[in-house]
Protein backbone atom coordinates (compact mmCIF):
# COMPACT_ATOMS: atom_id res chain seq x y z
CA UNK A 1 0.00 0.00 0.00
CA UNK A 2 1.03 3.59 -1.04
CA UNK A 3 0.91 6.27 1.81
CA UNK A 4 -1.80 7.79 -0.46
CA UNK A 5 -4.33 4.38 -0.07
CA UNK A 6 -7.01 5.57 1.88
CA UNK A 7 -7.77 3.31 4.51
CA UNK A 8 -11.77 2.45 5.49
CA UNK A 9 -10.99 3.45 9.22
CA UNK A 10 -13.38 6.88 8.21
CA UNK A 11 -16.40 5.23 6.19
CA UNK A 12 -16.06 2.83 9.13
CA UNK A 13 -16.35 5.93 11.96
CA UNK A 14 -19.22 7.05 9.58
CA UNK A 15 -21.14 3.91 9.09
CA UNK A 16 -20.75 3.20 13.14
CA UNK A 17 -21.83 7.06 13.98
CA UNK A 18 -24.58 5.47 16.36
CA UNK A 19 -21.93 4.13 18.70
CA UNK A 20 -21.35 8.40 19.16
CA UNK A 21 -24.95 9.05 19.07
CA UNK A 22 -24.91 5.87 21.66
CA UNK A 23 -22.22 6.71 23.92
CA UNK A 24 -22.99 9.95 24.72
CA UNK A 25 -26.13 9.70 25.37
CA UNK A 26 -25.56 6.97 27.83
CA UNK A 27 -22.89 8.99 29.17
CA UNK A 28 -25.23 12.47 29.80
CA UNK A 29 -27.91 10.10 31.08
CA UNK A 30 -25.61 8.97 34.01
CA UNK A 31 -24.22 12.60 34.44
CA UNK A 32 -20.72 11.06 33.75
CA UNK A 33 -19.51 14.58 32.78
CA UNK A 34 -20.65 16.08 35.51
CA UNK A 35 -18.87 13.95 37.67
CA UNK A 36 -15.84 13.95 35.63
CA UNK A 37 -16.02 17.52 36.17
CA UNK A 38 -16.61 17.38 40.16
CA UNK A 39 -13.13 15.26 40.31
CA UNK A 40 -14.10 11.82 39.73
CA UNK A 41 -11.47 10.37 37.02
CA UNK A 42 -11.27 6.65 37.03
CA UNK A 43 -13.54 4.09 36.13
CA UNK A 44 -14.14 2.90 39.51
CA UNK A 45 -14.77 6.23 41.07
CA UNK A 46 -17.35 6.91 38.06
CA UNK A 47 -19.06 3.66 38.64
CA UNK A 48 -19.74 4.64 42.40
CA UNK A 49 -20.59 8.15 41.83
CA UNK A 50 -23.20 7.13 39.21
CA UNK A 51 -24.31 4.04 40.48
CA UNK A 52 -23.70 1.86 37.28
CA UNK A 53 -21.29 -0.90 37.03
CA UNK A 54 -17.29 -0.65 36.74
CA UNK A 55 -17.31 -2.23 33.29
CA UNK A 56 -19.98 -0.07 32.00
CA UNK A 57 -17.92 3.17 33.73
CA UNK A 58 -14.95 1.76 31.79
CA UNK A 59 -16.60 1.56 27.75
CA UNK A 60 -18.31 4.74 28.56
CA UNK A 61 -14.47 6.28 29.05
CA UNK A 62 -13.29 4.11 26.00
CA UNK A 63 -16.28 5.37 24.00
CA UNK A 64 -15.73 9.21 25.30
CA UNK A 65 -11.64 9.08 25.03
CA UNK A 66 -12.24 7.06 21.45
CA UNK A 67 -14.58 10.26 20.08
CA UNK A 68 -12.66 13.02 21.90
CA UNK A 69 -14.68 14.13 24.27
CA UNK A 70 -13.00 12.83 27.33
CA UNK A 71 -9.16 12.55 27.64
CA UNK A 72 -6.09 10.65 30.14
CA UNK A 73 -3.85 12.70 31.91
CA UNK A 74 -1.39 11.35 34.43
CA UNK A 75 -3.42 8.11 34.54
CA UNK A 76 -6.78 9.69 35.21
CA UNK A 77 -9.51 10.96 32.66
CA UNK A 78 -10.62 14.43 32.39
CA UNK A 79 -13.20 16.30 30.56
CA UNK A 80 -11.74 18.05 27.38
CA UNK A 81 -13.34 21.56 27.62
CA UNK A 82 -15.79 21.29 24.77
CA UNK A 83 -17.18 18.59 27.04
CA UNK A 84 -16.92 21.33 30.17
CA UNK A 85 -18.46 23.81 28.77
CA UNK A 86 -21.35 21.85 26.69
CA UNK A 87 -22.13 18.63 28.46
CA UNK A 88 -22.19 19.49 32.52
CA UNK A 89 -25.51 19.83 33.80
CA UNK A 90 -26.22 23.26 35.53
CA UNK A 91 -24.47 24.82 32.99
CA UNK A 92 -26.66 27.52 30.50
CA UNK A 93 -25.07 25.91 27.30
CA UNK A 94 -25.49 22.34 28.59
CA UNK A 95 -26.75 19.71 25.71
CA UNK A 96 -26.92 16.86 27.51
CA UNK A 97 -30.92 16.96 27.72
CA UNK A 98 -29.99 16.87 23.76
CA UNK A 99 -27.62 14.57 23.93
CA UNK A 100 -30.47 11.67 26.01
CA UNK A 101 -33.32 12.99 23.34
CA UNK A 102 -31.37 11.97 19.95
CA UNK A 103 -30.66 8.70 21.79
CA UNK A 104 -34.13 8.09 21.83
CA UNK A 105 -34.44 9.55 18.29
CA UNK A 106 -32.00 7.23 16.78
CA UNK A 107 -34.32 4.60 15.73
CA UNK A 108 -36.45 7.13 13.60
CA UNK A 109 -33.71 6.99 10.71
CA UNK A 110 -33.64 3.50 10.00
CA UNK A 111 -36.59 4.51 7.84
CA UNK A 112 -34.30 7.44 5.70
CA UNK A 113 -34.53 4.77 2.76
CA UNK A 114 -38.18 4.70 2.56
CA UNK A 115 -38.37 8.56 3.21
CA UNK A 116 -36.11 9.39 0.83
CA UNK A 117 -37.73 7.50 -2.10
CA UNK A 118 -40.62 9.22 -1.02
CA UNK A 119 -39.16 12.90 -1.43
CA UNK A 120 -40.68 13.19 2.44
CA UNK A 121 -42.07 11.54 5.36
CA UNK A 122 -44.12 8.08 4.86
CA UNK A 123 -45.59 8.64 8.66
CA UNK A 124 -46.65 11.48 10.01
CA UNK A 125 -45.25 14.61 9.40
CA UNK A 126 -43.84 15.90 13.16
CA UNK A 127 -43.51 19.57 12.21
CA UNK A 128 -47.32 19.49 10.89
CA UNK A 129 -48.95 18.21 13.71
CA UNK A 130 -50.60 20.17 15.47
CA UNK A 131 -50.12 20.28 19.19
CA UNK A 132 -47.30 17.49 18.90
CA UNK A 133 -46.17 16.42 22.33
CA UNK A 134 -43.07 16.33 20.28
CA UNK A 135 -42.44 19.80 21.14
CA UNK A 136 -43.05 18.98 24.81
CA UNK A 137 -39.78 16.87 24.65
CA UNK A 138 -37.61 18.39 22.49
CA UNK A 139 -37.97 22.75 23.36
CA UNK A 140 -36.48 21.90 27.08
CA UNK A 141 -33.49 20.12 25.62
CA UNK A 142 -32.82 22.37 22.53
CA UNK A 143 -32.81 25.83 24.52
CA UNK A 144 -28.85 25.45 25.48
CA UNK A 145 -28.42 25.65 21.63
CA UNK A 146 -30.26 28.98 21.20
CA UNK A 147 -27.75 30.55 24.11
CA UNK A 148 -24.99 31.83 22.41
CA UNK A 149 -27.45 33.17 19.25
CA UNK A 150 -29.56 35.04 21.67
CA UNK A 151 -26.53 37.07 22.90
CA UNK A 152 -24.71 37.65 19.80
CA UNK A 153 -28.23 38.84 18.37
CA UNK A 154 -28.94 41.12 21.47
CA UNK A 155 -25.55 42.43 20.33
CA UNK A 156 -26.44 42.97 16.47
CA UNK A 157 -29.33 44.72 18.05
CA UNK A 158 -28.14 46.77 20.65
CA UNK A 159 -31.03 45.54 22.93
CA UNK A 160 -29.44 46.68 26.21
CA UNK A 161 -29.69 49.80 24.96
CA UNK A 162 -32.90 50.09 23.48
CA UNK A 163 -35.48 51.35 26.03
CA UNK A 164 -39.21 50.06 26.15
CA UNK A 165 -38.71 47.37 23.07
CA UNK A 166 -41.91 44.86 22.42
CA UNK A 167 -40.68 41.54 21.03
CA UNK A 168 -42.60 39.07 19.88
CA UNK A 169 -40.99 35.90 19.67
CA UNK A 170 -42.56 33.10 16.61
CA UNK A 171 -42.63 29.79 18.16
CA UNK A 172 -40.68 31.36 21.10
CA UNK A 173 -40.51 27.17 22.54
CA UNK A 174 -38.40 27.74 26.26
CA UNK A 175 -38.85 31.23 25.87
CA UNK A 176 -35.13 30.78 25.75
CA UNK A 177 -34.44 34.50 24.25
CA UNK A 178 -37.04 36.08 25.65
CA UNK A 179 -35.27 35.37 28.79
CA UNK A 180 -31.91 36.42 27.72
CA UNK A 181 -33.08 39.63 25.76
CA UNK A 182 -35.82 40.31 28.67
CA UNK A 183 -32.59 40.23 31.23
CA UNK A 184 -30.76 42.29 28.90
CA UNK A 185 -33.01 45.19 28.84
CA UNK A 186 -34.72 45.53 32.10
CA UNK A 187 -37.38 48.18 30.44
CA UNK A 188 -38.11 45.22 27.35
CA UNK A 189 -41.52 43.47 26.92
CA UNK A 190 -41.78 39.63 25.27
CA UNK A 191 -44.63 37.94 23.68
CA UNK A 192 -44.30 34.77 22.80
CA UNK A 193 -46.64 32.58 20.19
CA UNK A 194 -46.45 28.66 20.47
CA UNK A 195 -49.21 26.09 21.71
CA UNK A 196 -50.14 26.20 24.91
CA UNK A 197 -48.60 23.05 26.66
CA UNK A 198 -45.21 24.78 25.64
CA UNK A 199 -46.00 28.33 26.34
CA UNK A 200 -46.96 26.93 29.89
CA UNK A 201 -42.88 25.97 29.96
CA UNK A 202 -41.96 28.63 29.05
CA UNK A 203 -43.83 30.98 31.53
CA UNK A 204 -42.58 28.58 34.69
CA UNK A 205 -39.00 29.05 32.78
CA UNK A 206 -39.24 33.07 33.02
CA UNK A 207 -40.59 33.16 36.21
CA UNK A 208 -37.81 30.98 37.51
CA UNK A 209 -35.70 33.69 35.51
CA UNK A 210 -36.96 36.61 37.39
CA UNK A 211 -38.84 38.34 34.32
CA UNK A 212 -42.04 36.87 34.31
CA UNK A 213 -43.63 39.99 34.77
CA UNK A 214 -42.69 41.09 31.61
CA UNK A 215 -43.37 38.21 29.33
CA UNK A 216 -46.63 37.44 27.70
CA UNK A 217 -48.00 34.20 25.81
CA UNK A 218 -50.42 33.85 23.11
CA UNK A 219 -51.37 29.98 21.95
CA UNK A 220 -52.40 29.00 18.64
CA UNK A 221 -50.74 27.95 15.54
CA UNK A 222 -48.46 30.85 13.95
CA UNK A 223 -49.64 30.35 10.39
CA UNK A 224 -53.35 31.57 11.03
CA UNK A 225 -53.08 33.22 14.30
CA UNK A 226 -52.84 37.34 13.88
CA UNK A 227 -49.85 39.02 14.49
CA UNK A 228 -51.23 42.49 14.55
CA UNK A 229 -49.82 45.62 13.09
CA UNK A 230 -47.31 48.21 13.79
CA UNK A 231 -47.22 46.49 17.20
CA UNK A 232 -43.51 45.41 17.98
CA UNK A 233 -39.78 46.82 17.74
CA UNK A 234 -38.04 42.79 17.18
CA UNK A 235 -39.65 39.88 16.20
CA UNK A 236 -37.90 36.86 16.29
CA UNK A 237 -38.37 33.52 14.32
CA UNK A 238 -35.61 31.20 15.33
CA UNK A 239 -35.42 27.48 14.28
CA UNK A 240 -38.68 27.40 12.47
CA UNK A 241 -38.07 28.54 9.05
CA UNK A 242 -36.48 25.16 8.32
CA UNK A 243 -39.96 22.86 9.09
CA UNK A 244 -41.52 25.40 6.69
CA UNK A 245 -41.72 25.82 3.19
CA UNK A 246 -41.15 28.53 0.52
CA UNK A 247 -44.83 30.08 0.53
CA UNK A 248 -45.21 29.70 4.06
CA UNK A 249 -41.92 31.12 5.00
CA UNK A 250 -43.09 34.04 2.82
CA UNK A 251 -46.56 34.55 4.01
CA UNK A 252 -45.18 34.50 7.52
CA UNK A 253 -42.13 37.09 6.45
CA UNK A 254 -44.94 39.36 5.14
CA UNK A 255 -47.35 39.38 8.01
CA UNK A 256 -44.70 40.30 10.48
CA UNK A 257 -43.74 42.93 8.57
CA UNK A 258 -47.13 44.14 8.90
CA UNK A 259 -46.71 43.24 12.95
CA UNK A 260 -42.99 45.39 13.46
CA UNK A 261 -43.03 48.99 13.22
CA UNK A 262 -41.19 51.34 11.04
CA UNK A 263 -37.77 50.71 11.27
CA UNK A 264 -38.55 47.45 13.26
CA UNK A 265 -36.00 44.41 12.82
CA UNK A 266 -37.23 40.59 11.88
CA UNK A 267 -34.31 38.48 13.80
CA UNK A 268 -34.53 35.03 11.67
CA UNK A 269 -32.06 32.40 13.44
CA UNK A 270 -31.36 28.92 11.18
CA UNK A 271 -29.19 26.07 10.06
CA UNK A 272 -28.34 28.58 6.69
CA UNK A 273 -26.42 26.89 3.99
CA UNK A 274 -23.94 28.48 1.59
CA UNK A 275 -25.60 29.30 -2.02
CA UNK A 276 -23.79 26.76 -3.51
CA UNK A 277 -24.51 24.73 -0.70
CA UNK A 278 -20.75 23.32 -0.46
CA UNK A 279 -20.85 23.96 3.40
CA UNK A 280 -20.89 24.29 6.65
CA UNK A 281 -21.44 20.73 7.76
CA UNK A 282 -23.77 20.78 10.22
CA UNK A 283 -26.87 22.55 8.29
CA UNK A 284 -26.01 20.53 5.54
CA UNK A 285 -26.52 17.20 7.04
CA UNK A 286 -29.68 18.44 9.39
CA UNK A 287 -32.11 18.33 6.11
CA UNK A 288 -32.32 14.97 6.47
CA UNK A 289 -33.89 15.47 9.80
CA UNK A 290 -36.35 17.89 8.27
CA UNK A 291 -36.75 15.59 5.35
CA UNK A 292 -37.75 12.49 7.97
CA UNK A 293 -40.05 15.04 9.90
CA UNK A 294 -41.68 17.42 7.28
CA UNK A 295 -43.76 18.06 4.46
CA UNK A 296 -41.53 21.36 2.78
CA UNK A 297 -38.91 21.80 5.39
CA UNK A 298 -35.08 21.95 4.50
CA UNK A 299 -31.99 23.79 5.32
CA UNK A 300 -32.45 26.87 3.38
CA UNK A 301 -29.99 28.81 1.29
CA UNK A 302 -28.72 32.36 2.27
CA UNK A 303 -29.98 33.61 -1.20
CA UNK A 304 -33.57 31.91 -0.27
CA UNK A 305 -33.65 33.91 2.84
CA UNK A 306 -32.87 37.33 1.04
CA UNK A 307 -35.19 36.66 -1.64
CA UNK A 308 -38.05 35.69 0.31
CA UNK A 309 -37.72 38.56 3.22
CA UNK A 310 -37.14 41.26 -0.10
CA UNK A 311 -40.55 39.41 -1.01
CA UNK A 312 -42.46 40.50 1.84
CA UNK A 313 -41.27 43.72 1.88
CA UNK A 314 -38.06 43.80 3.84
CA UNK A 315 -35.32 46.47 2.15
CA UNK A 316 -32.15 45.60 4.34
CA UNK A 317 -30.84 42.15 4.84
CA UNK A 318 -27.82 41.26 7.01
CA UNK A 319 -26.54 37.68 8.41
CA UNK A 320 -24.56 37.29 11.28
CA UNK A 321 -22.46 34.12 12.32
CA UNK A 322 -23.76 32.69 15.72
CA UNK A 323 -22.24 28.88 15.15
CA UNK A 324 -23.92 26.38 13.94
CA UNK A 325 -26.48 28.50 13.04
CA UNK A 326 -26.58 32.06 11.35
CA UNK A 327 -28.89 35.34 12.60
CA UNK A 328 -30.63 37.08 9.40
CA UNK A 329 -31.25 40.40 10.12
CA UNK A 330 -34.10 42.00 8.10
CA UNK A 331 -35.07 45.45 8.32
C1 LIG B 1 -37.47 23.96 16.98
S1 LIG B 1 -38.45 24.73 18.22
C2 LIG B 1 -37.68 26.35 18.31
C3 LIG B 1 -37.82 27.00 19.66
C4 LIG B 1 -37.12 28.34 19.84
N1 LIG B 1 -37.59 29.32 18.88
C5 LIG B 1 -35.60 28.20 19.75
O1 LIG B 1 -35.00 28.67 18.79
O2 LIG B 1 -35.00 27.60 20.67
C6 LIG B 1 -39.94 25.04 17.34
C7 LIG B 1 -41.00 25.71 18.18
O3 LIG B 1 -42.05 26.14 17.33
C8 LIG B 1 -43.31 25.71 17.84
N2 LIG B 1 -44.19 25.50 16.70
C9 LIG B 1 -44.00 24.65 15.65
N3 LIG B 1 -45.00 24.75 14.78
C10 LIG B 1 -45.86 25.67 15.28
C11 LIG B 1 -47.08 26.22 14.82
N4 LIG B 1 -47.62 25.83 13.66
N5 LIG B 1 -47.67 27.17 15.59
C12 LIG B 1 -47.14 27.57 16.77
N6 LIG B 1 -45.97 27.10 17.24
C13 LIG B 1 -45.34 26.15 16.51
C14 LIG B 1 -42.99 24.46 18.63
O4 LIG B 1 -43.98 24.19 19.62
C15 LIG B 1 -41.63 24.79 19.22
O5 LIG B 1 -41.75 25.47 20.43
Amino acid sequence: MTDHQPTPDGVLRLINGYWATGVVGAAAAHSLFTHLEDGAGTAAELADRAGIALRGAQTLLDGLVSVGLVELHEGRYRNTPEASVYLVDGKPTCLSGFAQLKLKHMGGLAGLPDVVRAGGPVQNATTEVADNPHWEEIVPAIAAQSVTAAGAAAEVLGLAGAGPVSILDVGGGSGVYSGIWLEANPAAHSTQLDWEPINAIARRLQEERGVGDRFTTVNGDFHTTDFGTARYDIALYSHIAHQEGAEDNIAVFSRLREALKPGGALVVCDYVVDDDRGGPALPLIFASEMLLKSKRGGTWRRSDYHEWLVKAGFTSVTFHSAPPATLVIAR
